[in-house]
């Protein structure tokens, strides 16, 4: 960060002493200089010290010790990432996902830490200026709101959508969108567009659960392709099982991908074009990360480089507005005709009165403010629960290093059941998503999800205490 970071005063010199932070110029552990000293050193009052030490303390980078000042936060050393994943790379049909439902069933249960499902907990999300729109929706477009807005949708919102994806360097026109009832929805239509019922699809292993249900729910095959957890799926594995396999489309969140959090780098997107061009598969891309990295620049979709409509794009606000709105959207390129009579025939239209309040969201402004704002919350909360998990977990624990979204991925150390360690955090009241959720083979069984998105503070730490401890219970009985 720089002087050039934008922000109020107080932030600034937030950011100001962070960098000197990551410059190890403050080394962990170390006292930083006393309130006054730093008021000279930036030339600003006493107050704006104090504020910006405040905000250092929120984001979990210095501790306020009684009467001796504030300190550098020691960082315990992090693991090394896991490996990249060696499925065995043959179409299967996918069973066993039913226990997502439970799991995601117990984020509403008062008192359970909800490390499970990937959803952020309220005060990530911008509920105030969501009630707001929704007020004033109602007042304005009583009428339009409670009739069919049969697809596309409704023309204000994907006209704002078409705005907004010109940050991931698409040019969409209004047209283009469709909006769906969730991201979910929009890989259903994406998926239903391009197979029939016991075709094979290529996946990145270990992926997120969703797919692995709508897979299993068309009748379609998942094909599990190696995936490396900081550069994404293996274009070398991929093409091998272009040329043995009939695949009929390939699924992949390439930014911020959902469970291992990378973040596919761009000359590796365009090289996925072309070697899905070269065998004539489409790319259904599910962006729903892709405005929540860690880094000052949004990443490019993948659609950016597409220049022949091999690319569905699917994404939502869900994890930047609100998951319980339902509002997604798919562009489905050359697609276009049967994902929207799928849509229609699914379910007539998304509900009206939400399409338009994120509309009216949209067009009032504040939405990149509020981008800003959470990017850096999951930041936060990322490396702290990375912290903890680095403390409290067994020796021989690795993770992955997130540069994006809300969630980590955790090998633990082998002879540890990822299943057994669920249910006996379960009776702690604790959620975690085991691993094999994500493989259609049931793979992953020493691995978990957690979800960093949690107002962090005693409980959410001392549940991780206690997982890391269940866990080396398991070990020592295995
Ligand atoms: C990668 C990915 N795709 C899709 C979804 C589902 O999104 P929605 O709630 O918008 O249907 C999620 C939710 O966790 C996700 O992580």
């Amino acid at each position: 960060m720089s002087a050039s970071v934008p922000g109020v005063l107080y932030q600034r010199v937030a950011a100001q002493i962070a960098e000197r932070i990551e410059r190890m110029q403050y080394a962990p552990g170390e006292r930083l200089p006393g309130v006054r000293k730093l008021s000279r050193q930036f030339g600003v009052s006493v107050g704006t010290v104090v504020q910006a030490q405040q905000l250092l303390e929120d984001q979990g980078r210095i501790e306020a010790r009684p009467r001796a000042g504030h300190f550098v936060r020691a960082r315990t050393a992090l693991p090394s990432p896991p490996s990249p994943s060696r499925p065995q790379s043959r179409p299967t049909l996918v069973s066993g996902q039913a226990m997502a439902l439970r799991l995601v069933q117990a984020t509403h249960e008062p008192g359970v830490v909800s490390f499970g499902a990937a959803v952020p907990a309220e005060g990530f999300l911008p509920v105030q200026a969501e009630r707001a729109a929704l007020r004033r929706t109602m007042a304005h477009y009583a009428e339009r709101a409670t009739a069919y807005a049969f697809p596309p949708g409704v023309p204000e919102l994907r006209v704002q959508i078409a705005r907004r994806m010109a940050e991931a360097g698409c040019a969409v026109d209004p047209d283009e969108v469709i909006v769906t009832s969730g991201c979910q929805e929009a890989l259903t239509l994406a998926l239903r567009a391009t197979t029939a019922p016991g075709d094979v699809v290529a996946i990145e292993s270990p992926t997120f659960y969703g797919l692995l249900q709508v897979i299993e729910s068309l009748g379609l095959k998942a094909l599990e392709v190696p995936t490396d957890p900081e550069r994404g799926i293996s274009l070398e594995a991929l093409q091998v099982v272009l040329e043995r396999w009939p695949v009929k489309a390939c699924v992949l969140v390439a930014n911020h991908s959902n469970p291992l959090g990378y973040c596919m780098p761009v000359e590796r997107k365009h090289a996925l074009l072309e070697l899905l061009g070269a065998h004539d598969v489409p790319l259904i891309e599910d962006d729903i990360w892709g405005d929540l990295g860690f880094g000052h620049e949004r990443p490019p979709a993948v659609l950016a480089g597409d220049r022949d409509g091999r690319v569905l794009y699917c994404s939502s606000f869900s994890k930047t507005l609100s998951p319980g709105l339902r509002v997604g959207w798919i562009v489905p390129g050359r697609y276009r005709e049967p994902v929207s009579y799928y849509k229609y025939v699914s379910n007539l239209a998304t509900a009206t009165l939400p399409q338009l309040a994120v509309a009216e969201l949209l067009a009032q402004g504040g939405y990149e403010r509020h981008l800003r704002r959470v990017r850096g919350e999951y930041a936060t909360h990322v490396a702290r629960l990375s912290d903890a998990v680095a403390e409290y977990f067994p020796p021989g624990t690795r993770m992955t290093r997130p540069q994006g979204g809300c969630v980590l991925w955790v090998e633990l150390p082998h002879a540890i059941d990822s299943l057994a360690l669920h249910e006996r955090a379960r009776a702690r009241r604790i959620s975690i998503a085991p691993g094999p959720m994500f493989s259609a083979t049931g793979r992953y069984r020493s691995f978990i999800r957690l979800n960093a998105a949690l107002p962090w503070g005693r409980a959410v730490e001392q549940a991780v205490f206690i997982l890391g401890d269940l866990a080396r219970q398991l070990a020592e009985e295995a």
